[in-house]
């Protein structure tokens, strides 16, 4: 499957270099599309909007799902909103503007897929997104390689747990895990 939002991917890595900000974008959008396209979640969580680029991927692997996602730097929550709509997928993805831990337990729903890409991930937050996740959903968890020390250590101990996690793949050679919650 090609990358349907590739000049959004091209336009995130310009406004990183000018911006100075840490949006580093998802290398594998496409491989975000198919996986909707194939497992078909009504409800998916993002954190980590950047200008939107996952989102949009995310949105256009089945015009049925409907994208909660996360972001805290202003900027970027105005520059995704402009991208959604100029994409006509703002019926399907609604951008929150603030921080994870403030938003996350304001969250109504349980989700059938999470994508976490908002800098490092850690236990505390992946614990919140198990909380979010229903029993058989998906947590797709990237920046995996920017985890280091004790962090890291206790972040691959929850993600192995065989109690709460089933490994179904990975994208970016390694750097994002997808997981079905057990
Ligand atoms: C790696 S970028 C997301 C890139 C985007 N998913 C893409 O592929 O283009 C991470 C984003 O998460 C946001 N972020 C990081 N930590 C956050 C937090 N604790 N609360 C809210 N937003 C956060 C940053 O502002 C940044 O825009």
């Amino acid at each position: 499957m090609s990358d349907l939002h590739a000049d959004l991917q091209a336009l995130t890595r310009t406004h990183r270099e000018e911006h100075g900000c840490g949006a580093q974008t998802f290398s594998d959008g496409a491989s975000l599309t198919e996986l909707v396209a194939r497992l078909r979640p009504q409800r998916i969580l993002e954190l980590g909007t950047g200008l939107g680029y996952t989102a949009c991927c995310l949105a256009s692997g089945w015009k049925y799902a409907h994208i909660d996602t996360i972001e805290g730097d202003t900027l970027h929550v105005t520059l995704a909103r402009e991208q959604i709509a100029k994409r006509k997928l703002g019926g399907q993805i609604t951008v929150i503007h603030g921080l994870f831990a403030t938003e996350l337990p304001k969250l109504g729903s349980v989700y059938d897929l999470v994508f976490f890409d908002g800098y490092v991930p850690d236990r505390p937050t992946i614990l919140m997104l198990r909380d979010r996740l229903r029993t058989g959903g998906t947590l797709v968890c990237a920046n995996l390689d920017l985890t280091a020390g004790s962090g890291a250590m206790e972040l691959m101990n929850e993600l192995s747990d065989p109690m709460y996690w089933r490994r179904d793949g990975v994208l970016e050679a390694g750097a994002t895990v997808i997981l079905t919650k057990i």
